[in-house]
């Protein structure tokens, strides 16, 4: 079993590069099947749901090669459809794209039910409301989501969608990329991962407009051709590491961003007394005084992202007064609380509203990273406490963090990665 070992206490300071997006780089990925013939992805960040996500398209027959760390040539040529490997998808929520993608390209699919941080529920209807107004069937049973159509194509239609959606705002447009005729996404979700995924069609012969809006109008194309592609850096391990620094008291400069695609977290942050200095594809973070507390509501893109509510709940645990996050996206992303409540954190849940006294100096105690963001922000705790912090769940960590213990040691903080004998092995060998 793997652990992190964080010895806190001391600022962050230095530079840390960030990796591609992770949510971009999933719909982009699975998007790849919809092109029989051979993509280049480039910034592709190296964490496990991008891993994963290759293995599952190798099991219905691209073929995927890595030219370098971080660039990868996807060839979809000669993909089958409803063979993805369950125990694999099911691991996963971005595999859900693969539904939008196989039903784009052989008008049915089939795959399983998606899995993913636990959120409390986390349903697919908005999905199943884009695919049926596309002309497919959709049936849920035995672990499966499968779609047919009668024509055996998927064709144009208006939709509307009840919530803001990311996932079913990507299915959606990469399932209408090649249909026959015209689709009108109404009520779309904004995230810049949708832009991303807009772009990267387009630059394949798609013809999508409006990605970034809350309406996108795809015209459906016959036929998509390869291409070189770039994926946009990650938003939310930029703003990660900007919480860190601030947490950490520290001076640091974050490189490979987009500014614009920072401004509701840099916004939230200046509020808590943090000061931003903005560059090119670059923010430094520095604390000259004391944290102040803050409030914060978590909605869809352009707003403060829900990604990022973990993360700045451990910075507002060390800034002195009350604050609340008001968490109106997931019904129960607050399994991280009960974490950072080891290390002494004054902080209540009712409902979806966090309440945090901060102020008293954290201790490091043995925590666990109970999914992707809460890990990170466990992380950040311990970075902030005189001591040795021992985190498991590592795994989860490095579904959407590439090297964070890396990029840490980095910018100075004591952390490493240790290997632990699994106390299950130790004891049948006894
Ligand atoms: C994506 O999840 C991200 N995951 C999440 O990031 C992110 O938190 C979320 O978007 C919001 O930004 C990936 O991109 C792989 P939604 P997704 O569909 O697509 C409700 C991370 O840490 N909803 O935008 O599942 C849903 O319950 C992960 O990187 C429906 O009601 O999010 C939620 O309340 C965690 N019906 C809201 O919409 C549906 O059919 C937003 O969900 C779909 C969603």
């Amino acid at each position: 079993m793997e652990k992190i070992l964080v010895r806190g206490g001391h600022p962050l300071c230095g530079c840390v590069e960030v990796s591609g997006s992770k949510n971009a780089a999933l719909p982009i990925i699975y998007a790849c099947v919809l092109v029989r013939d051979k993509c280049i992805i480039e910034n592709v960040p190296c964490v496990s749901d991008v891993r994963h996500s290759f293995d599952i398209l190798r099991g219905i027959g691209a073929r995927i090669r890595n030219l370098t760390k971080t660039t990868v040539e996807i060839d979809c040529t000669d993909v089958e459809c409803g063979i993805s490997e369950y125990s694999l998808v099911r691991q996963l929520r971005g595999s859900y794209y693969l539904l939008g993608a196989e039903f784009g390209r052989f008008g049915r699919s089939r795959v399983a039910y998606p899995g993913g941080c636990d959120f409390g529920v986390r349903p697919i209807d908005q999905h199943i409301k884009g695919f049926e107004a596309l002309g497919g069937t959709v049936v849920t049973d035995g672990g499966y989501v499968e779609i047919t159509s009668p024509t055996g194509r998927a064709r144009g239609a208006n939709i509307y969608f009840d919530v803001s959606t990311v996932g079913a705002t990507l299915n959606v447009m990469i399932a209408a990329a090649t249909c026959e005729g015209m689709t009108v996404i109404e009520n779309a979700a904004r995230e810049p991962h949708i832009v991303d995924c807009a772009n990267f069609l387009n630059s394949c012969g798609a013809r999508i407009s409006g990605a970034g809006s809350n309406v996108i109008k795809i015209k459906g194309v016959d036929q998509l051709h390869g291409t070189n592609y770039a994926i946009i850096p990650d938003m939310i391990e930029a703003g990660s590491y900007m919480v860190a620094a601030a947490a950490t008291h520290g001076s640091v400069r974050v490189t490979n961003v987009i500014p614009k695609h920072l401004e509701s977290i840099a916004a939230k942050l200046e509020e808590a007394g943090v000061v931003i200095d903005e560059y090119d594809d670059a923010v430094h973070v520095s604390v000259p005084g004391e944290l102040r507390h803050t409030n914060v509501k978590t909605l869809p893109y352009p707003g403060f992202p829900t990604d990022m509510h973990p993360q700045m709940c451990a910075l507002l645990c060390c800034a002195k007064g009350t604050s609340f996050i008001n968490e109106s996206i997931f019904d129960n992303r607050f399994r991280y609380v009960e974490e950072l409540k080891r290390m002494g954190a004054k902080i209540k849940v009712d409902g979806r509203i966090v309440s945090i006294e901060g102020g008293t100096p954290l201790s490091a105690a043995p925590l666990m990273a109970v999914d992707l963001r809460g890990g990170i922000a466990v992380v950040i705790a311990a970075l902030t406490c005189e001591g040795v912090s021992e985190i498991t769940g590592v795994n989860l960590i490095e579904r959407g963090y590439d090297d964070a213990v890396g990029k840490l040691r980095g910018l100075g903080a004591d952390v490493k990665k240790v290997l632990l004998p699994d106390p299950d092995v130790k004891k049948a060998n006894a």
